[in-house]
């Protein structure tokens, strides 16, 4: 058994480089090794990306059970729980996944558009003409906000506000407090590990308060928010969801759905503003009403702009990937943003040009920002129905300069790329000719 080609820098360097340029480094590395090369990681060890549509589809496809993924995200269980659907494996996280899933469905999806939509009214009733705004931060905030509301069901504002503090304070944590047990070290009150505890602490009794309050509610049956919905879920042998396993969940959901989503907006505002016919163009098509092309321009960011560069499988026993038979123990990427890059599916891919999505839908295993088989994105509709609302409240009422004058580097932020200085713009209201007559009263005077 070989491993394909691939850099032989060692995995500190790779990481540094692939930190800095995560883009323009996946694409060198295409370019030298070819669609299937080899890379070292610390801690992560040998892994290795595939860019090839084919051999990721049959990745995604069938039997899973030498390919895990919930092993790979072990790291982040000190603060998702035990029961997260992304640290299990196997049987537990299929149970746990099939409870998730129909919440998250389309029809129910739609129902929260409306929400989304007034939380985005008030982000912007608050920007002042001629302020600036970091996007990616705003946007922050109001992606934690639509989790609050559609998935906690939680409107009023002093829980929402609550509920901020704490969950961002653990979320915020430095990093360090997943990885390393010796940095949780409770050492007392004062210790970094002991702030840590607290924190925690803090999060996970805001959240049991919250499903404690939502077990009691005398209109749960009626209620349409995800937490309602996940408490009436059965298995099939007809047992509910744990007060622990809903912790884990709420918190992985909000983990995994808010800073993600609040990326993808920033980038698309981002792309937007440095492509000023696209912005044009969904100018007057949501003036007409169409929606095709609102669609389209969310369907490219995440193309040209993946939030998460690539999905990561650990293989349990040997395998061939690609014509490759790797060893188990290695770490298989599929290659998200190298398959995003390929000239062959998207002639002049690194441009935005939403209208690529307009006329045909992307092949199968071509379009993969939220990955793919039993591990897909379980928020994938929520997450682009929540990126449309925004640009469709936003866009025709708020002109936005900004404020460097070259397009953002993409950077590693956690594990997400990131628009590297989070967008900042200066927001003024539209002129009312060019938006009709509502965007007068979008900006605060
Ligand atoms: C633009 C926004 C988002 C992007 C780019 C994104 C991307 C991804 C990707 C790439 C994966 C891994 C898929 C794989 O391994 O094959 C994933 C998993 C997941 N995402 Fe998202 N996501 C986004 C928003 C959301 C939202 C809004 C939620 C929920 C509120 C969410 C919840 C999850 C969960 C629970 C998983 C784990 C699924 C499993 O392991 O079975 N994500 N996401």
């Amino acid at each position: 058994m070989a491993l394909p080609p691939g850099p032989r820098t060692p995995g500190a360097y790779n990481i540094v480089r692939f930190a800095r340029r995560p883009l323009q480094t996946l694409r060198a590395w295409r370019a030298r090794y070819g669609d299937v090369f080899r890379i070292t990681f610390p801690v992560l060890g040998n892994g290795v990306y595939v860019a090839d549509p084919e051999a990721i589809g049959e990745l995604f496809t069938g039997d899973q059970s030498d390919l895990l993924a919930g092993e790979a995200n072990s790291f982040m269980e000190p603060v998702l729980g035990a029961n997260s659907v992304l640290v299990l494996d196997g049987a537990k996280h299929l149970r746990q996944r099939r409870l998730l899933l129909p919440p998250f469905q389309g029809a129910r999806v739609a129902a929260f558009r409306e929400v989304i939509r007034e939380v985005a009214e008030r982000e912007i009733s608050r920007w002042r003409p001629g302020a600036t705004v970091v996007l990616r931060r705003r946007m922050r905030a109001l992606t934690f906000e639509v989790i609050c509301r559609a998935v906690f069901g939680v409107t009023e504002p002093a829980r929402v506000e609550r509920l901020r503090e704490r969950l961002i304070a653990v979320i915020d944590s430095n990093p360090l407090f997943m990885y390393s047990p010796l940095a949780r070290t409770n050492l007392g009150p004062l210790s970094p590990g002991g702030l840590f505890a607290r924190r925690l602490r803090a999060a996970d009794a805001a959240l049991h308060e919250e499903i404690a309050r939502r077990r009691a509610e005398p209109d749960l049956e009626q209620r349409a928010d995800v937490l309602s919905l996940l408490l009436r879920a059965r298995d099939e042998d007809g047992r509910g969801m744990t007060d622990a396993e809903l912790r884990d969940e709420l918190f992985t959901l909000l983990g995994a759905g808010h800073e993600t989503t609040a990326t993808g907006l920033a980038f698309a505002f981002e792309l937007l503003l440095r492509n000023p016919s696209a912005l044009e163009r969904l100018r007057t098509e949501l003036a007409r009403g169409d929606d095709a092309y609102l669609d389209a321009v969310v369907k490219e960011t995440l193309r040209v702009r993946p939030v998460i560069d690539a999905a990561e499988r650990t293989l349990t026993r040997p395998r061939v990937v690609a014509g490759w038979e790797l060893p188990a123990g290695v770490k298989v990427y599929p290659g998200i943003a190298l398959v995003h890059m390929r000239e062959d599916i998207y002639p002049r891919a690194l441009e935005f040009r939403p209208e690529r999505f307009l006329d045909e839908g992307a092949e199968a295993y071509t379009w993969l920002p939220f990955g793919g088989g039993i591990r897909r994105c379980i928020g994938a509709a929520l997450a682009q129905a929540e990126m449309a609302e925004v640009l469709r409240v936003v866009v025709p009422r708020i002109e936005m300069t900004p404020l460097r004058a070259s397009a953002e580097p993409v950077v590693l932020r956690g594990i997400t790329l990131a628009p590297r200085h989070g967008v900042r713009v200066r927001v003024e209201p539209v002129e009312p000719e060019r938006a009709g007559s509502r965007s007068r009263d979008a900006l605060a005077a």
